[in-house]
């Protein structure tokens, strides 16, 4: 027999999104229990991204989950793009009037979001098992899940969170859900290496064999990528071939700046992909995050977007379970697919300009090299870039 128990929201998934919308449920004073089938450790050690907007910054501040932020996240005015081996900086602070964005990993708000559920006596479920959901079309949707010593565990919600990423169970639960996807001819092998960063903010550079990205998680820490082919096996990427690419990828004419090199201690493959399904909504059931839509990473929008869909969410669920009207939980979806197909655009764009796609003939490669001149010396090209960069409507979280 399983323990049957009562809560407000039920929340599938501990990653950013359901970890952020439980905390701000709290704030909210609504209950929630969330269930997540990996490990804590798990979940705090995943690398992922890096690159938070000026309203995500923000909003964890406001949200009193800033303070390791503000002391290690790192502050950038600006992004550099690379082309036909010229280097050019592109300062968003100039151009929006003070908008920047800021370097904090991904694994690293997870930690903080974790620690203040747990220190505010959070229901978070690591480790589950059978997570399943039901009812979605009652009043009383319902959230099964075996917990880590083998109770069998159903707990009766008002509604469900999906935040259980692209994989998850929750989107197949939407009957006749639309489903718009890209999946792109090349794929990212990303390393992390202890090594003080070469340069003071991000370069994005094409170059005739590939995209390649110079991030940083801190000042002793680097975060690189390089575009390879889709499903490219690791062993083809020894330590010196990563480091002779990336040099040749970042090269700048006439200069001798170099990548700088240490210990690589993590190496993986991430495919490319664009996908949107909608509606975000069916019955009690609201999905938030990766479970919705996903982007390829070189717009750096997947985070930011879906912490974005979590604050309309507890918007709405506030507006529904406290004041208890659902206007906003019914304009939801729409509310925030429109932010969605703007990331979506952006990041299209981004990785279309920035990568060599081997299925393009010249005429498209021309129109990309021309597409990074323009925006590296039209102002009105590079704004609209850096306020899609920088987080294009922040959304705000009603206190
Ligand atoms: P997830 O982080 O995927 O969390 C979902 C959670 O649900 C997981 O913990 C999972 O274990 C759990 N789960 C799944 N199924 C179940 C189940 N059945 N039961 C219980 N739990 C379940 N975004 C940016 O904004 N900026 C960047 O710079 C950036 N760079 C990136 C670089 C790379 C290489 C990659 C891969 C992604 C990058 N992203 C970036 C995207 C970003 O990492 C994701 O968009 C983000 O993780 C989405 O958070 P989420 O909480 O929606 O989903
Ligand atoms: C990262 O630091 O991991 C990162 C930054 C910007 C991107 C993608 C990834 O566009």
């Amino acid at each position: 027999m399983a323990v049957t128990s009562r809560t407000q929201v039920g929340i599938v998934g501990a990653g950013p999104a359901g970890l952020l919308l439980s905390h701000l449920l709290t704030l909210a004073g609504i209950d929630s229990v969330l269930v997540e089938n990996r490990s804590r450790a798990y979940c705090e050690a995943r690398q992922r991204a890096g690159m938070l907007e000026a309203g995500t910054v923000e909003l964890l501040r406001s949200a009193g989950v800033g303070k390791r932020l503000d002391a290690e996240g790192i502050e950038h005015d600006g992004i550099y793009l690379q082309f036909a081996g010229e280097r050019h900086n592109l300062n968003f602070r100039e151009l929006t009037g003070g908008r920047t964005v800021t370097i904090y990993a991904q694994p690293e708000i997870v930690k903080d979001l974790i620690a203040r559920r747990l220190a505010d006596g959070g229901a978070v479920e690591f480790s589950a098992s059978d997570v399943a959901v039901s009812d979605v079309t009652e009043d009383r949707p319902v959230l099964s899940y075996t917990d880590q010593s083998g109770v069998a565990h159903q707990v009766s919600c008002d509604v469900i969170a999906g935040c259980d990423g692209f994989h998850g169970i929750c989107r197949p639960l939407i009957p006749d859900i639309s489903v718009y996807e890209r999946s792109y001819p090349f794929a990212w092998l990303g390393i992390l290496a202890d090594a003080a960063p070469a340069t003071d903010e991000l370069i994005y550079s094409r170059h005739q064999d590939g995209f390649a990205l110079y991030s940083m998680r801190s000042h002793t820490v680097s975060r690189l990528y390089l575009q390879v082919p889709p499903g490219e096996p690791l062993e083809n990427w020894p330590d010196d071939r990563i480091w002779a690419e990336l040099n040749r990828r970042f090269k700048v004419n006439g200069s001798d700046w170099s990548v700088s090199d240490g210990q690589i201690t993590d190496k993986s493959v991430t495919p490319m992909r664009s996908f949107v399904a909608a509606p975000m909504r069916h019955g009690r059931l609201f999905l938030a995050g990766d479970a919705a839509h996903i982007v390829p990473p070189t717009g750096a929008k997947g985070l930011n977007l879906a912490l974005s869909d979590v604050v309309v969410l507890a918007n709405a669920l506030r507006a529904a379970l406290v004041d208890k009207t659902w206007d906003q939980a019914d304009a939801y979806s729409d509310t925030c697919l429109d932010r969605v197909w703007r990331a979506t655009h952006f990041s299209w764009w981004m990785t279309s300009m920035l990568h060599v796609n081997p299925e393009a003939d010249g005429f498209d490669q021309q129109l990309m090299l021309n597409q990074l001149r323009y925006v590296t010396s039209s102002r009105a090209a590079a704004l609209s870039l850096a306020e899609n960069y920088t987080g294009y409507k922040p959304v705000r979280f009603e206190l």
